[in-house]
């Protein structure tokens, strides 16, 4: 039985990982971290794991996270995770970081877009991005995996393949995304006050969101490739789902039916991936570890449109799949019946 550790295990990442794990028959949850909630039990936090997981929440340093687990799953906020998780490592143990800290490949990305210096910049690079579809070798073997951001997901499974075999232009490629609130994670805010949210729909971090690095960055160390990417996020009323539509130029000759054929090939034996020829909903992927995508054709343009659960592909089910490819199980184990 694999030993997993949750650290900050009062959010929104960590209580969909929890959920998840409680299904995995190979892995016991024995510790959940928290600074608010030391001392009390997990279900007086979260009381869906009332009679289900019964355990006190600690503040355990990073070294008793370690002493206690095989495996820790970071679910703490950017610049806060980094020193958690070199620590963790340290001692010799694995680690699924859901921060963003890191994903990307050098400390001058990193540093130039979190504006922060990075404590342990000598990973980066050498961290394999979780997104089992693209990079599984690397993840079956890592300490360390950076489990993807939820926008980059729903844009890079579409794009991936499509720059790999060459089909569509790197320049432009227009990523237009629409979240949930939870993907704000659950420590208040005011922009994400309910008040503020409800009934209203707006654009947020335009030209300056720090997934259009990451979505180009993973992008370019998947293919080779460099591309040219705005990307807009905005923010709807509901409590979970991405929806991406990203506008790209095909290749000379290339039709809608190439890519989707392209998509429904490398897919094919992807569990998580469903290539479909409906349009595409939030609600057909929710609480599910599916990432669902379809091509169109709009005058000379290929439009892309992709769905997922932020918290599950676009989070905890992304963290809990690599788990499975880490420890090589079943890729599916825990993840099909959510
Ligand atoms: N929400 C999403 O859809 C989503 C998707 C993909 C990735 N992510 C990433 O996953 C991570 C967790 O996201 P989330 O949505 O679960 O966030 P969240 O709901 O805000 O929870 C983060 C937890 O981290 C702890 N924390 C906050 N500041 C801390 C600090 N300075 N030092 C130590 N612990 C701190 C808090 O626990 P205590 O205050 O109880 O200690 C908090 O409950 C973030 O890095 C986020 O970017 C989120």
């Amino acid at each position: 039985m694999i030993k997993a550790g949750i650290v900050g295990c009062s959010g929104y990442t960590a209580i969909e990982t929890i959920n998840l794990l409680l299904r995995h028959p190979q892995v016991e949850i024995v510790a959940a971290t928290s600074r608010q909630a030391d001392g009390s039990r997990l279900s007086e936090m979260h009381p869906q794991f009332t009679g289900r997981l019964d355990i006190e929440v600690e503040n355990l340093s990073p070294e008793e996270i370690a002493e206690r687990c095989d495996i820790a799953f970071c679910c703490l906020p950017h610049a806060a995770s980094a020193p958690v998780v070199a620590s963790i490592l340290e001692q010799g143990k694995r680690v699924i970081d859901l921060s963003a800290d890191y994903r990307l490949s050098t400390r001058e990305l990193y540093e130039q877009w979190y504006g922060v210096t990075h404590p342990d910049a000598q990973r980066l690079g050498h961290t394999p991005y979780g997104l089992p579809e693209l990079f599984a070798d690397q993840i079956r073997a890592a300490k360390l995996v950076a489990n993807p951001g939820c926008y980059p997901t729903s844009a890079i499974l579409p794009l991936a393949p499509l720059f790999q075999q060459e089909l569509i232009a790197t320049d432009p490629v227009i990523v237009d995304s629409k979240s949930g609130v939870s993907g704000a994670g659950r420590t208040p805010k005011l922009g994400t006050l309910y008040s503020e949210v409800n009934e209203s729909f707006s654009a947020y971090g335009v030209g300056t969101h720090r997934h259009q690095p990451e979505i180009v960055d993973i992008l370019h160390r998947f293919t080779g490739k460099s591309a040219n990417l705005i990307f807009t996020p905005h923010l709807v009323p509901m409590d979970r789902g991405i929806l991406s539509t990203i506008y790209v130029r095909p290749q000379p000759g290339v039709t809608a039916t190439h890519l989707q054929e392209c998509l429904q090939e490398f897919y094919d034996r992807a569990p998580f991936v469903r290539v479909v020829n409906h349009l595409p909903a939030t609600k057909h992927v929710t609480r599910t570890n599916f990432c669902d995508m379809t091509v169109r054709s709009h005058g000379d343009w290929i439009v892309l449109i992709s769905v997922l659960d932020n918290l599950i592909k676009g989070a905890s089910g992304a963290a809990v799949q690599c788990l499975n490819v880490m420890y090589d199980f079943d890729p599916t184990i825990a993840l099909l019946d959510s």
